[in-house]
């Protein structure tokens, strides 16, 4: 609702801020005033009874102002350029990794950007990159600065520089702003430690156990192995600190509005750097409430509608990843509910789907991942998913155990099952992962393992299997090209383009050796990488094929995310098959999940009026007449098909 005590007072900083506002800046005049009755509604939802809200307030506004004066002309025009939903489209194929282990630094980054246009990646995840201690990192997840690129990757130059060529290149840029927490090096743990009252309060700080205690309570275990409990003591002033994550990522203070202001100013800092996507990280998370289990609480939506609506104020170009891996009912929340649907985050990752791709690889079953479809559909339209098959992180088995036990099998063996199969131990298995935080006391465990060696190529390459090597290839292509087509933007994780198998050499690193998701996670080997252009080598084969699949992606205008998917029953329950339309052009993905072939009835593609004469298969280019109801299209083990109807 208008307010015209609240446009006075932005109208004031405007003009403090010598902002043209029926000049040069009113495009931002009108973005400003048409969301700052939003941004005023959000923020009091949260901070309306601290005493210093009003004069928070004045400086969030200002911050936004100041942030689009500091936003550079290049990413103001970029900022117009991008149509609204740039990011549904079919045209963006990203990657996720690691500076140090995929090329050594940001200098070097920008001699490797042939591998991506290579490859058709055009959106790079560059995984966090700013200060963070040796030893206690967390992959750099615990930060310590939150503006200084740490100096293993370089500089702030370098990355500014990278960005800049990225841009000429038309590479997207993804980048992690770590919102829940800090490491306990950060300037403002170093003077909560020294007693800075101010300080301690941008921090769950307490004198002694018994609010912990009460907390404690409630709130599950995140690393039960390595990191039990949610607080940590701190001996330099006896008192205890949260730290839901490791011992020293200490959570920040969002009931407090200065925290607030501050991180939405890095916030800031990171889209004016040129970030394209911004990935908060552990959003579920931002929001402590005593006797809940402060994940998912309602007014984490709150802060994240808030920083939306900022950020399209500053820089409506940059948009938002919130990093929940959450059950598909929470996971909906994410992208704004009531008059916020589709106007918080615009992307989450699609979690639930790609644990039920390795639920489908391990059983030969698409029942349990159906069963999830009525849920995952819900996402509104403009909205998008990151669809992947795995990334820097452990693989959850957290989908509702109802979507398990509605296919007939009791959850709990199920997941046993699961865990099993992935780390080797039932009989035919030909992975080789291990499990991530086995928590005794509730007996759920994640899965630590590359993409390649979960899918049996580890273990074929050690037996010199050359089937199995042939059956691994195929399972990991299975796995890609049914989360490239899904609808979302792809993400792939470095190494899995040519099939890098489990390295562990992290066990020799104190600072890693005590979490396994760094199996996971390879030291890029350049000379190995250059089989890619020996043909009959597996790196060949994979990179090839995921070369092909990405560019089929890009020609194939209907798998763009505009809700138009549609999954076809289980008439063949080994096979995953969608539907993806858009203005008359369908495309069919047929997916086997069994290491035998199956049988798929011509029924399954006279299900949308029109009967084809003909399936083609973009990928294997072939063509396929279809049949009679009681004929089959018959898939190869660990087969797919791309068909597009021809009549
Ligand atoms: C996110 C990151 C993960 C990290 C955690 C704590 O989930 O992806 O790697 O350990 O946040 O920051």
């Amino acid at each position: 609702m208008y307010s015209s005590s609240l446009h006075q007072q932005v109208n004031a900083l405007l003009k403090k801020n010598k902002i043209a506002i029926s000049g040069a800046d009113n495009e931002f005049y009108v973005r400003i005033i048409a969301n700052a009755a939003p941004i005023h509604n959000l923020y009091h939802e949260i901070y309306e009874h601290h005493p210093k809200a009003k004069e928070a307030f004045s400086q969030l506004i200002d911050g936004i102002i100041k942030a689009y004066i500091n936003r550079s002309a290049t990413l103001k025009q970029k900022d117009k350029d991008k149509p609204a939903d740039w990011f549904l489209s079919n045209q963006i194929t990203g990657m996720s990794l690691y500076v140090d282990r995929f090329c050594g630094s940001l200098k070097n980054m920008e001699q490797k950007l042939d591998h991506f246009n290579r490859l058709g990646v055009n959106l790079l995840h560059l995984l966090p990159v700013f200060e963070s201690p040796a030893g206690e990192s967390d992959g750099g997840y615990a930060v310590s600065d939150f503006r200084k690129v740490d100096a293993r990757f370089g500089t702030l130059d370098d990355l500014i520089s990278l960005q800049q060529k990225m841009n000429a290149e038309g590479i997207y840029l993804m980048q992690d702003i770590v919102l829940n927490h800090t490491s306990r090096q950060h300037e403002w743990a170093l003077k909560a430690k020294q007693g800075d009252a101010k300080y301690q309060d941008y921090f769950y700080i307490y004198s002694d156990s018994s609010i912990p205690d009460e907390f404690d309570r409630h709130m599950p275990e995140i690393f039960p192995e390595s990191s039990p409990g949610n607080f940590t003591y701190i001996p330099e002033c006896g008192k205890w600190v949260m730290t839901v994550f490791h011992h020293y990522q200490w959570d920040l203070n969002y009931t407090n509005p200065a925290v607030f202001i501050e991180m939405l100013d890095n916030v800031f800092f990171y889209a004016n750097i040129g970030v394209d996507v911004l990935r908060i990280d552990a959003p579920a998370f931002i929001w402590k409430q005593m006797g809940t289990s402060c994940q998912n609480l309602p007014k984490a939506h709150t802060l994240l509608r808030l920083i939306k609506q900022c950020v399209q104020v500053a820089s409506p170009g940059m948009a938002i990843l919130g990093e929940a891996i959450v059950g598909p009912t929470e996971i909906m929340k994410y992208f704004g509910t009531g008059e916020y649907k589709a106007h918080e985050c615009d992307f989450a990752y699609n979690a639930t789907q790609m644990a039920l791709q390795w639920d489908m690889l391990a059983t030969g079953d698409t029942r349990v991942m159906l069963n999830a479809q009525h849920e995952l559909l819900q996402k509104p339209l403009g909205a998008t998913w990151i669809t992947y098959t795995r990334c820097h992180d452990d693989i959850g088995l957290g989908y509702d155990d109802d979507t398990i036990r509605a296919a007939g099998f009791n959850a709990y063996e199920h997941r046993k099952y699961l865990k099993e199969y992935y780390i080797g131990n039932t009989p035919g298995s030909p992975a080789k992962g291990a499990l991530f935080s086995s928590n005794p006391k509730t007996g759920d465990a994640r899965i630590s393992g590359s993409l390649a060696s979960l899918c049996g190529l580890e273990k074929a390459l050690a037996d010199k299997d050359i089937l199995g090597i042939d059956l691994a290839i195929r399972r990991i292509l299975l796995m890609q090209a049914h989360s490239f087509f899904l609808g979302g933007v792809p993400m792939l994780f470095y190494g899995d383009e040519l099939g890098y198998c489990n390295d562990y050499s992290y066990l020799s690193d104190p600072g890693k050796s005590y979490d396994n998701r760094w199996m996971h996670r390879p030291i890029i080997d350049w000379e190995k990488n250059k089989k890619i252009d020996i043909p009959g080598t597996v790196e060949h084969k994979i990179f090839t094929a995921t070369q092909k699949l990405i560019a089929l992606r890009k020609k194939l205008k209907m798998v763009a995310d505009y809700k138009n998917i549609t999954w076809l029953p289980a008439y063949n329950i080994h096979v995953a098959g969608y539907v993806r339309e858009l203005k008359g052009e369908v495309l069919y993905g047929i997916f086997n999940f069994s290491h035998q072939p199956a049988y798929l009835t011509w029924f399954a593609f006279k299900g949308l009026g029109k009967i084809p004469a003909i399936l083609y298969d973009h990928y294997t280019e072939d063509e396929y007449p279809v049949g009679l109801d009681n004929e089959y299209l018959i898939l190869e083990p660990y087969g797919f098909h791309l068909l597009e109807p021809r009549s």
